[in-house]
């Protein structure tokens, strides 16, 4: 029996802009997804997130990763994913189906197969990449059952592989932020580390309703807009990543501050937001702080003010649903 875990994660800033080949800056936090693997001969998947589990046969995994690979290739040619997400949302395992055929042959596991059992911490669909943990635990499970000896560079490109089924063309940003922890800024593919000033080790996110659009679909919302409206604000969210990086070096926490307000115009310009959002963006300028949607469209919320206390006294009188995370958190890992 193996143990993983692999964490989720925040977007400092940068989704949907990193999505075209600019920046995005991400930090893995506390919260995990964690999966127990052992051996197995069928494939028997026990998620208690959902308390359901199912066991089906190695072809059945390895039929619905070739389909699904077939869609995303009509889909990448199309510019429209619709057909894929369709068919993978047709059963309630076909996407965990999909993957797990995947993951199979990408680490060339011809014979044998696994159960898993699956625990999160992340709730799904509300920007914290449970999608992205999800892929690169279960990746990491199976290679430290079969080819313990693949690099995790290996298991980041696998878990990208799952991505392309969860989201269409996703940046690849969500599984290598999961995959490597910390903090780190993230541009077409290659990963460097970030440190964070002290005054942002810790966030305040608030949770708000789950939005009813998945992240693919998301994505697909903005790539739909006027393309000179939507290059412009992208442009701008590209701008101020490459601001934030310095406002992060130099401990600047007023520039800091800034550039996630400045982020969130944009990101609300891109029609992402919600009336919800809007209202608490607000109330936490009013006071003299930043907040921002993370990842691909609502659900968290991240809420910066120097005086933490300030922040904590708002969240509390206007009665939202809000938790003090930690930053920086360490990447997939084997649990003893
Ligand atoms: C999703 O967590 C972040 C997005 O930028 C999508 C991506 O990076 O693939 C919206």
């Amino acid at each position: 029996m193996v143990k993983i875990s692999a964490p989720g994660k925040i977007h400092i800033i940068g989704e949907h802009s990193v999505v075209y080949g600019f920046p995005a800056i991400i930090s893995a936090i506390a919260q995990r997804t964690r999966v127990k693997a052992e051996r197995a001969e069928k494939i028997k998947i026990k998620n208690n997130l959902y308390q359901k589990e199912v066991v089906f046969e190695i072809a059945a995994a390895t039929a619905a990763a070739k389909k699904s690979r077939q869609l995303w290739k009509e889909g990448n040619e199309k510019n429209d994913f619709s057909c894929l997400f369709s068919f993978l949302r047709s059963d309630f395992w076909k996407r965990n189906q999909a993957m797990l055929g995947l993951i199979f042959e990408r680490l060339k596991v011809v014979k044998g197969g696994v159960s898993l059992i699956i625990d999160s911490d992340l709730p799904p669909g509300v920007g914290l990449g449970s999608s992205a943990s999800l892929s690169v635990a279960i990746t990491k499970a199976i290679a430290a059952l079969y080819v313990p000896q693949i690099p995790n560079q290996k298991i980041n490109e696998i878990a990208f592989e799952l991505e392309k089924l969860n989201h269409g063309r996703p940046s690849g940003g969500d599984n290598s932020s999961s995959t490597f922890g910390g903090t780190i800024w993230f541009e077409k593919g290659k990963v460097v580390p970030v440190s964070l000033p002290d005054f942002l080790q810790n966030l305040i996110i608030v949770l708000t309703a789950r939005r009813n659009l998945s992240t693919g679909d998301l994505v697909q919302k903005v790539r739909n807009l006027e393309k000179n409206f939507r290059g412009q604000k992208i442009k701008n969210i590209a701008e101020a990543t490459y601001k934030m990086r310095r406002a992060l070096d130099e401990k600047d926490v007023n520039k800091v501050k800034n550039l996630i307000n400045f982020a969130q115009d944009n990101l609300t310009e891109l029609g992402i937001s919600s009336p919800e959002i809007d209202g608490l963006v607000k109330e936490v300028r009013k006071i003299g702080g930043a907040a921002k949607i993370s990842g691909g469209g609502g659900g968290t919320v991240i809420c910066f003010h120097r005086d933490k206390a300030r922040l904590i006294k708002l969240l509390k009188k206007l009665k939202v649903n809000f938790e003090e995370i930690k930053l920086g958190a360490e990447g997939v890992k084997v649990e003893s």
